[in-house]
């Protein structure tokens, strides 16, 4: 019984080993890919540094990894959540979306931020929760943001 013990205490430190030769893909394409985003939005400042802290690990195509990112199954576990939020809303790729698309994507920012939802419990643990005047902030700044596409969407669907 001691021997299968030890055998499979091996066996789990063997495996752990092995899945560090996984390395996923870095997420370092440069914050410059969110200027854009930054300059049809118009965040103030303060709201620009609560996306940066808070957001823009996982839904842009810059994370500030945690010293942890560099052991697995934690990169790997992160790897996916940053996929996974980039695949939904990427602010690096704000160009590339529709005038509905990102009046849609501000729309469901405010309601995950109402909500409570974004950022994800995950990484609220580590990084803490936002608190409400950041929350309330971050609508204001989409509600206000979300007027100019608003107008585009009438001004395209009057003509
Ligand atoms: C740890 C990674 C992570 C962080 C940090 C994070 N998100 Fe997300 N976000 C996700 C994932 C994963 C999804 C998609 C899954 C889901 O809908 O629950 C998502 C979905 C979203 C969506 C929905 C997009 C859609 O079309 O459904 C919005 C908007 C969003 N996040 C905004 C935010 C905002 C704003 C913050 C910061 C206050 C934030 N997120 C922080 C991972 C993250």
């Amino acid at each position: 019984m001691k021997k299968a013990l030890k055998f499979i205490g091996i066996l789990a430190l063997l495996a752990l080993i092995a899945i560090q030769f996984i390395r996923p893909d870095r997420n370092d394409g440069g914050y410059e890919t969110v200027i854009p985003f930054e300059n049809e939005t118009k965040p103030s400042v303060q709201v620009a540094a609560i996306l940066k802290e808070n957001c823009y690990d996982c839904h842009s195509d810059q994370t500030q990894y945690p010293w942890y990112a560099e052991i697995a199954p934690f990169s790997l576990w992160l790897e996916e959540h940053i996929e996974h939020g980039k695949g939904h809303f990427n602010v690096s790729e704000w160009k590339s979306y529709s005038v509905k698309k990102k009046d849609h994507k501000l729309e469901e920012l405010i309601e995950m931020v109402e909500d409570g939802e974004m950022p994800l419990d995950s990484y609220t643990w580590m990084h803490g929760n936002l608190p409400e005047e950041d929350k309330l902030l971050l609508i204001q700044w989409a509600t206000l943001s979300r007027l100019q596409y608003k107008d585009q969407l009438n001004i395209s669907t009057n003509q």
